[in-house]
């Protein structure tokens, strides 16, 4: 954060732009037709009807004229393309993890990691879930067992480090669960379903000694892994002077494999599996050509690799990096001067609006999350996620496992927006904020089994959309400058 002479503290952009793509806020008429084409499901929308993209930081980062560059020296070989040998060698000098498989997504990463380790029965023991790891454990017939503090969900609260695992916690769950139905131990950097919340390098260090003890291996979803080395480097006293390549390199050094998205850790898109244990990579290597593509690809276009492999590097320039926590930071503080439930302190991906308390009048069960988001693009185009019971699934008896949490997460792309726009979203979001009790629940009409936040279609419980589309016309926020297209 930058500090001006009023006092002020703002997200300085250490960065031009020299090309720009246009948005469009479109009429409120056309936003109500938006959204209910659309199932109430903000995934369901087109990019067109959309003004600020705040959905997710996946792939959807700006990408910086040396990774441009780089794109323009691919090697597009299908075998044993220089490409990849610049991918690997990087990713070898950063995390000393010399074996390497490229996927083309991080889910992709989870399934060849599940399919080489899960059997039926088995459990993992993590810090917390992100919707896609827990899918792909499930579908390979295992279970999780999430082992964070309490404080970990509350969200007004000031513990730096809420993506800790409880040591005591992680002892117990091993010996209840029996080294013999545990295939790993999964922690995961910059927690997303927390509220992108780190974890410690002191806690790291605890959890690789409690594996070392049980003979486990631990694996790392480091897919915002350069955010949470920021926050160590911020939070945590005896790291502050340390780089962030320091840091990389002793977090790596922790853990077995480490995986990641390449769409976040690498602005760019693709993602990748290391290892420096020769055993446990030729136990993952035949799964790549087999779901992936060949090794030296493993289903990323090369021109992307290029990309990452520079992403990689600048994810690990503290100037670059900081760039998200500051907006974040910012959009954060000033919503809570404002009164607004958010999640506190800031942590990595987005600004997290605290659903239950904006919306206490809504019980879990008519997802007041989805319903917030729903809200959030009419008064304003704005899109963001559903982070809550809507992103969850039903247990056996078919009832809704409702979530520790309700966000709705304003992601906040690397080096995307401008400081007008996020305080646009602070203005649309206060006055939604003050009209609160017009909005209610929703309900699905078109639920999918696996992953149903995706492509389910929901319905407003009462038809509240139609109230609150009439408070907007009628207020100080209806549309005087907006654009038709
Ligand atoms: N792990 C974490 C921590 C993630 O945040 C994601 C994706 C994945 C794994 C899966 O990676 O999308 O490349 O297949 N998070 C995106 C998001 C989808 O919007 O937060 P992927």
């Amino acid at each position: 954060m930058f500090r001006l002479l009023t006092g002020e503290e703002i997200p300085l952009e250490f960065h031009r732009a020299r090309i720009v793509q246009m948005i469009h806020l479109v009429p409120l008429e056309r936003r109500l037709a938006a959204i209910k084409a659309a199932g109430f499901n903000t995934f369901l929308l087109k990019s067109r009807d959309v003004f600020l993209d705040m959905l997710t930081d996946s792939g959807t980062n700006a990408m910086s004229d040396r990774q441009l560059a780089a794109m323009n020296i691919a090697d597009d070989a299908y075998a044993g393309s220089e490409s990849f040998y610049r991918f690997q060698g990087k990713i070898a000098e950063i995390f000393g993890k010399q074996f390497v498989l490229p996927v083309h997504q991080g889910r992709a990463a989870e399934n060849i990691i599940c399919r080489a380790f899960l059997k039926n029965g088995d459990v993992v023991p993590m810090n917390y879930h992100f919707t896609t790891t827990r899918a792909h454990i499930e579908a390979n017939g295992g279970k999780i067992v999430e082992l964070v503090a309490d404080e970990a969900f509350q969200t007004e609260s000031d513990c730096p480090f809420k993506g800790n695992f409880v040591i005591e916690k992680l002892v117990k769950a091993i010996e209840n669960i029996g080294v013999a139905k545990i295939p790993f131990v999964r922690i995961e950097a910059s927690t997303n379903l927390l509220g992108g919340q780190p974890f410690s390098l002191k806690n790291l260090r605890q959890v690789r000694s409690v594996v070392d003890h049980f003979g486990l291996f631990l694996i790392l979803d480091a897919s915002l892994l350069a955010e949470n080395l920021f926050f160590i480097r911020s939070r945590e006293p005896s790291c502050a002077q340390r780089s962030l390549p320091d840091l990389a390199k002793e977090v790596a050094s922790l853990v077995d494999v480490l995986y990641f998205s390449a769409r976040k850790l690498g602005c760019a898109r693709g993602g990748a599996i290391a290892t420096a244990d020769r055993e446990i990579f030729e136990k993952m290597k035949p799964l790549v050509p087999l779901y992936e593509g060949f090794l030296t690809y493993g289903g990323m276009s090369l021109r992307e690799m290029e990309a990452v492999t520079v992403g990689l590097d600048e994810a690990l320039d503290l100037t670059i990096t900081g760039q998200m926590p500051a907006c974040i930071e910012f959009m954060v503080g000033e919503l809570k001067k404002r009164g607004i439930p958010v999640v506190a302190p800031p942590g990595a991906l987005g600004c997290h609006i605290d659903a239950i308390k904006f919306l206490p009048h809504i019980s879990q069960k008519i997802y007041p999350a989805g319903a917030l988001a729903a809200a959030l693009f009419l008064v304003s185009g704005i899109r963001g996620m559903e982070r809550g019971t809507m992103s969850s699934t039903r247990g056996t008896d078919g009832s809704d496992l409702l979530s520790d949490m309700e966000l709705v997460r304003l992601a906040m792309p690397r080096r995307v927006f401008t400081l007008s726009q996020i305080k646009f979203a602070i203005d649309r979001i206060t006055w939604l904020y003050a009209n609160r009790q017009l909005i209610g629940g929703l309900q699905f009409v078109e639920e999918p089994k696996v992953l149903r936040f995706f492509t389910g279609k929901l319905a407003p419980i009462g038809g509240w959309d139609a109230a609150l589309a009439e408070a907007i016309r009628s207020s100080a926020i209806a549309d005087t400058t907006m654009a038709e297209i």
